[in-house]
């Protein structure tokens, strides 16, 4: 297993669309999956894209602390091929931030209710349903396989901002905010 650098906003690898993959079970796929997993635990993120390493095929990972959804775990989820799709009409903003956009962030509207579908590593079809946060780093990833960035998301880009800043803005006046790397509550 190999920590991998991180592409970064710029590069190609980000700007387009990932290539399926065939065959979810391919040990290529698992060793890159691998890889993956090391670069996503010393990034100290929740969430990577197969692009983010240079990889330009359809794998995502992700979990989601039980702090950020009602105290309910979601474990560490690996997606080939995934699909997702809005379950209600709403959007909600929030805080996002990104492996590849470091040291920034800012608001992003997300559905807050979807249905997403994916290949697992034993080639078996999954189907879930996701709300709020857990929603919100789903969509997050899967924007990554299209070649989107969460700031091309963003409505108001009057947030976007240096995240130390914004966080030593929020200390000043005595004010909470949560900014997630890649999905990751931050101190
Ligand atoms: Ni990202």
């Amino acid at each position: 297993m190999t920590v991998m650098p991180i592409s970064r906003m710029g590069a190609e690898v980000l700007k387009s669309r990932a290539a399926e993959v065939r065959d979810a079970t391919d040990p290529a796929v698992h060793a890159l999956v691998d890889d993956m997993l090391q670069t996503m635990i010393a990034s100290h993120g929740v969430g990577l894209a197969a692009p983010q390493v240079g990889a330009p095929v359809r794998i995502v990972m992700f979990f989601v602390p039980a702090m950020r959804n009602n105290g309910v775990e979601i474990p560490l989820t690996i997606m080939v091929n995934p699909v997702i799709e809005p379950t209600g009409p709403d959007q909600a903003e929030d805080w996002e931030a990104c492996l590849s956009v470091p040291g920034l962030t800012g608001r992003v509207p997300r559905w807050t209710s979807i249905r997403y579908s994916f290949t697992d590593l034993q080639g078996d079809k999954q189907v879930r349903d996701a709300r709020d946060f857990h929603a919100r780093v789903v969509q997050h990833e899967c924007d990554h396989l299209d070649g989107v960035l969460y700031p091309m998301r963003m409505t108001d880009m009057g947030s976007l901002s240096f995240s130390d800043v914004l966080r030593a803005e929020a200390q000043a006046a005595g004010e909470d905010i949560d900014i997630d790397e890649e999905g990751v509550p931050l101190e």
